[in-house]
């Protein structure tokens, strides 16, 4: 990292599509090296650092917002129609500016469903899903755009804040059982530091458009929710089989568990040599109890 401070140094600013939850961890760290980092919301909040972004009602930032901007990371999902927020409102300002890369999050629901084999991105995606589809296509008008685009595919995000713990304390958990079936995951620490890793070494390593970031142990929800019934001291409500309560789940959650697949980090972590933080689940999850 200090590596990556020297190289970029104070002279960077960041635009960061969507202060959401990747995208403030992202900001929050990249500002810790000394570059500058702006993020947007869709409404105003009280961060002088933040800017109101909505597509949906057509709110761009002010002009100014962009000057000397030379790094964008877009973390916003394709909106109601289908459409990148980003690119429908702000293609033809971005190409107008010195960019010198763009980051954009995606998601492994590309792949669809591999029936629990890995998949990386040599594999054609095939997507299952609606949303999946539009991803795609977003992740397609992306690289069409011919601006300076990474394209990086995450699986389910946890982190300190967002993980399976809050999910005990609001009581929305439940606990279910499929066959086989398994997720992968990655912690928001190690986006944020796979990405700085890339773009300090984006000198030295071959340029991959499309990189997948996850950890390295995919696992059943059963294992996960277990180990942290286990860190809180508590126990685990009895698992429920998916076939006995599939009805019940939301359209969303359903779709979740249609899908089977173990995502591959072998390029970020073997061809172009990132060291995970958090390799699997349980690492992941007691930074995540030490923050609870
Ligand atoms: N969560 C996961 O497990 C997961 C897994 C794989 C991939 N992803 C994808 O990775 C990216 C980052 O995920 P995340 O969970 O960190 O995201 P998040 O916390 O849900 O943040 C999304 C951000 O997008 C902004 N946004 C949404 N619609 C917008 C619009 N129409 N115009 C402008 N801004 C808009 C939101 O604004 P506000 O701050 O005002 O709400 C928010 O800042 C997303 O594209 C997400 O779909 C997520």
């Amino acid at each position: 990292m200090k590596n990556f401070a020297s190289l970029l140094g104070k002279k960077n600013k960041f635009l960061i599509f969507g202060g959401g939850f990747s995208g403030s961890f992202f900001a929050k760290t990249i500002r810790k090296l000394g570059c500058t980092a702006l993020t947007t919301s869709t409404t105003k909040n009280n961060d002088p650092n933040s800017f109101v972004f909505n597509s949906d009602n057509g709110i761009v930032p002010d002009e100014k917002i962009f000057d000397g901007v030379s790094h964008i990371l877009s973390c916003i999902p394709p909106d109601k129609n289908g459409k990148d927020p980003v690119l429908e409102s702000l293609e033809s300002k971005l190409k107008s500016l010195s960019l010198e890369w763009i980051g954009y999050l995606s998601t492994t629901g590309v792949y669809g469903n591999t029936k629990g084999n890995w998949v990386s991105e040599i594999d054609k995606p095939k997507p299952n899903q609606k949303r999946s589809h539009n991803r795609l296509n977003c992740e397609k008008k992306w690289i069409k755009s011919d601006l300076p685009v990474q394209i990086f595919r995450l699986p389910g995000i946890y982190g300190p804040g967002r993980s399976t713990f809050e999910a005990i304390r609001n009581q929305k958990i439940r606990v279910i059982y499929k066959k086989d079936q398994v997720f992968s995951r990655i912690h928001v620490a190690d986006i944020t530091n796979a990405i700085i890793y890339l773009l300090a070494n984006k000198n030295s390593l071959k340029f991959h458009q499309i990189i997948n970031i996850a950890d390295d142990n995919p696992s059943s929800q059963v294992e996960v929710i277990q180990y942290c019934y286990d860190l809180l001291g508590l126990k685990m409500p009895e698992a429920m089989l998916f076939e006995d309560v599939k009805k019940e789940l939301s359209p969303i959650a359903q779709s979740f568990w249609m899908e089977n697949r173990r995502v591959s980090n072998k390029l970020l972590c073997e061809t172009l040599g990132y060291k995970l933080i958090y390799k699997d689940y349980k690492i992941g999850l007691k930074n995540c109890f030490l923050n609870f």
